[in-house]
Order: structure tokens, then C-alpha cells, then sequence
């Protein structure tokens, strides 16, 4: 028998109790052992509850309780979560999270400490909600160099663009739609700003490249500065605005990470990943291109992904299931500034003004625009500086990246 307990008992702590007790019969037989809940930890009562016996108030009583052998954190955010893990796997207890901060502020430490103490650290469920995709980057990919990461990594902006971009939505009147779907984090300026996305490409980039990478090492940009005119001209030249994180391994080793909005070919298989849905795409030497589709938010699917976890840690409780990489520095990271990319800029001006400035650039057009409004795609590739300078006199609105 293996007992869990759960930290935190919001929305994915609840999907997680739900599915140990739905499926209890096969999570047992594939475990070889039963597999039971035994704690629910939670500032809150919850009566009428089903689980309402297994809630307790203090962590003590987990950390102090030997039969409990996995714990489930759940409860997010990097300070109160952080404390609870460190003492769960320093009293030699498995700790299965969804929680992309702590991981992608403390994922090294915490694994040093499971690494020490002889258990896992497993956090399927903190990218990519209900797709496998961590397990498969360490271990079914192994045999490859990788050489890039880049993916829709947020429902809730996903869910927020394409409500823009299919029924021209306000993006007040989407994050509504997305929060009442329990997608959004609690405080969503962390998806619509780009920091939720931004954790799960520091956790991508440290599984495929092997060193920790902090969030503040990887500029982020979210999608509060994408407009209604934005999506017509994106629309125009046949492309999508899609919320990116990419980590790109740079000949010399180190990793060029980052989160922005790009527009995207219409036809490429990421301007097709719509809604919820999250999508990751691999580059590795051997595979080529790969890439992971599913529902990236959402209670059921980010719990199966945990329960997953549970399952993996119930059957290496006496082995330790092992993730690891390596510590961070300033010398992981290179800064995107550094490479030349092909851009979409809006901006106050005049198409004389465009044309003079940005030689061959296509010029795109919407209706209803402006007359003092231009907006076009750069001939080729700049970096950002090169593209600032050129700018002089036009004053930019809008500038993304276009997906090459
Ligand atoms: N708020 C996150 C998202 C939840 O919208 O993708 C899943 O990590």
C-alpha cells in the first residue's frame, strides 16, 4: 500500500483526488499496490465533500507521518510551496508537482535534494497540462541532439488569441471566457504576460539542453499589446499571431530562450494548434522535427498527468525515478537581441516612410485602417537593433517576430 497526500486543494489538488478515487482499481493493478489518498492539505474545510475526512491543516502531520510515502503539491507559487517540498523530500518522500514556478525557480535544488535522499521529483503535469512531453524530452529522445524547443505553452492566451482571431472578441470579453473555464491562473497577468510560458520553456530548455535556466535569464513579452488591428494585418498576409516560447542551442552551447508573440504561416502546424490546446515542437539531429499536441490546461487533464506521476514515483518508491540536469549560470543564456530575425511592425507613419526605411518590405493593408497607420513585414532578417535604428521617423505600435 502507498499513501499520498495532497497539497493544496484547488482546482488540479481536487481533479487529482477525483481521478485516484474514479479509477482506484486500475491505478492498482498497474501500480501492484494500492494507491490511497490519505491527506488533503488545505487552509479550507470542505464539507460535503466526499474527501472532507482527509483534511488536515498542518503540514506536520504529513511530514511527521512515515506511511505517507508521495506528496502531491499542488498549491503554486514559489514561497509556501517551496518550504513544503523541501521538508516533504527531506523526510524522504517522493513529491510529484505541477507547479511550473517552483520548478523553474528551485527545479535544480529540489532535484539535488530528492537525488540525495534517494526519491523522485516529478513534475509531468507543470508543462503542457495533460501531454506527455517531459518524460518523452528525457528519456524517448535521449539519443538525439537536440537542437530547439518552441511551442504554444499557455491555454489561456491560446484561448485568448484564437477568440480574437476566429470571432474578433474583445481580449477582456476571451480572458473572461477562459478564467470562467478554469484555465487562467489565479492572477492571470501571469499567462497573458507571457510568465507562466516563460517557466515551462526554462523547464523544456533545462531537460533538453541540461542546464537550469531562471525565468529572469529569458526576456518574456505576453499578448496584452496584440490588438484586433494586429490580427487583421497578420490575417492579410495569410499568418497567425500565435504566443511562442522557443529555446534555441546555439552553436557554442549556450541557449538563446525566449517568450514573444509571432506571427505564424497559416498553413505551419502551429498556427492550426487553436483554443486550450498547447503544442510542443522538437528539434533533434536524428528525429528531425517532432511535436506534442493536447489539452494544456484544465483540471482533468492536468491531473491525469499527475496521477501519471503518482504512479511512476508508487513504482519506484524503493529505486527513485531520475530527471536531473545541471546548476544555472550566466553563462547558460544568450540574449535573442544578438540574432537577426524577420519582423511585423504597426506603426504611426507613412508607407513613404516604410519604403525608404525597409527596402522590399511588403506593405500590408486592413480595412478600416487609419490613414496614418502602416504596417508591414521586413524584407528579411535584422536584429532588434538593426530594426530600431531603421525605423527613424515611424513610430512603432506593434512589434512581433515572424516565425521563419
Ligand atoms: N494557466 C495555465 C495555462 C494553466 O493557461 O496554460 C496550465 O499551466
Amino acid at each position: 500500500m502507498v499513501n499520498v497526500a495532497i497539497l493544496g486543494f484547488g482546482t488540479v489538488g481536487s481533479g487529482v483526488a477525483e481521478v485516484l478515487a474514479k479509477n482506484a482499481e486500475h491505478i492498482d493493478q498497474k501500480v501492484e499496490t494500492p494507491v490511497r489518498l490519505k491527506y488533503i492539505l488545505d487552509v479550507r474545510d470542505f464539507p460535503g465533500s466526499p474527501f472532507e475526512d482527509k483534511v488536515v491543516h498542518d503540514f506536520s502531520v504529513i511530514e511527521n507521518d512515515p506511511t505517507v510515502e508521495i506528496v502531491v503539491e499542488t498549491i503554486g507559487g514559489a514561497t509556501v510551496a517551496l518550504d513544503y517540498t523541501r521538508r516533504a523530500l527531506s523526510a524522504g518522500k517522493s513529491v510529484v508537482s505541477s507547479n511550473k514556478e517552483l520548478v523553474a525557480e528551485h527545479g535544480y535544488e529540489l532535484l539535488q535534494l530528492a537525488a540525495q535522499k534517494g526519491v523522485s521529483y516529478l513534475f509531468e503535469a507543470s508543462v503542457g497540462g495533460g501531454i506527455p512531453i517531459l518524460r518523452p524530452l528525457s528519456q524517448c529522445l535521449a539519443a538525439n541532439e537536440l537542437t530547439e524547443v518552441c511551442g504554444i505553452l499557455n491555454g489561456t492566451t491560446n484561448y485568448i488569441l484564437t477568440r480574437m482571431i476566429r470571432s474578433g472578441l474583445t481580449f477582456e470579453a476571451a480572458l473572461k471566457e477562459a478564467q470562467a473555464n478554469g484555465y487562467a491562473e489565479k492572477d492571470p497577468t501571469a499567462d497573458v504576460e507571457g510568465r507562466d510560458a516563460c517557466r515551462k520553456i526554462c523547464i523544456l530548455a533545462a531537460i533538453a539542453f541540461g542546464r537550469h535556466i531562471y525565468p529572469q535569464q529569458v526576456p518574456t513579452e505576453g499578448i496584452s499589446g496584440v490588438t484586433l488591428a494586429d490580427v487583421a494585418y497578420a490575417e492579410s498576409c495569410n499568418r497567425k499571431i500565435k504566443l511562442l516560447g522557443r529555446a534555441v542551442k546555439e552553436p557554442d552551447g549556450r541557449v538563446c530562450a525566449y517568450v514573444a508573440p509571432h506571427l505564424v504561416d497559416a498553413e505551419a502546424p502551429l498556427a492550426g494548434v487553436e483554443d486550450v490546446f498547447n503544442a510542443i515542437m522538437v528539434k533533434g539531429d536524428a528525429i528531425g522535427d517532432v511535436m506534442f499536441y493536447g489539452r494544456g490546461a484544465g483540471k482533468l487533464p492536468t491531473a491525469s498527468a499527475v496521477v501519471a506521476d503518482v504512479m511512476d514515483a508508487a513504482r519506484h518508491i524503493q529505486s527513485r525515478k531520475h530527471i536531473e540536469w545541471g546548476p544555472g549560470g550566466e553563462d547558460v543564456t544568450v540574449s535573442p537581441d544578438q540574432f537577426p530575425f524577420r519582423w511585423y511592425v504597426r506603426a504611426a507613419g507613412s508607407a513613404a516612410a516604410v519604403r525608404t526605411a525597409f527596402p522590399g518590405a511588403a506593405l500590408l493593408s486592413r480595412p478600416g485602417a487609419p490613414a496614418e497607420e502602416v504596417a508591414f513585414l521586413t524584407a528579411g532578417a535584422m536584429t532588434r537593433a538593426q530594426l530600431d535604428a531603421a525605423l527613424g521617423d515611424l513610430r512603432p505600435l506593434s512589434v512581433f517576430r515572424v516565425l521563419a
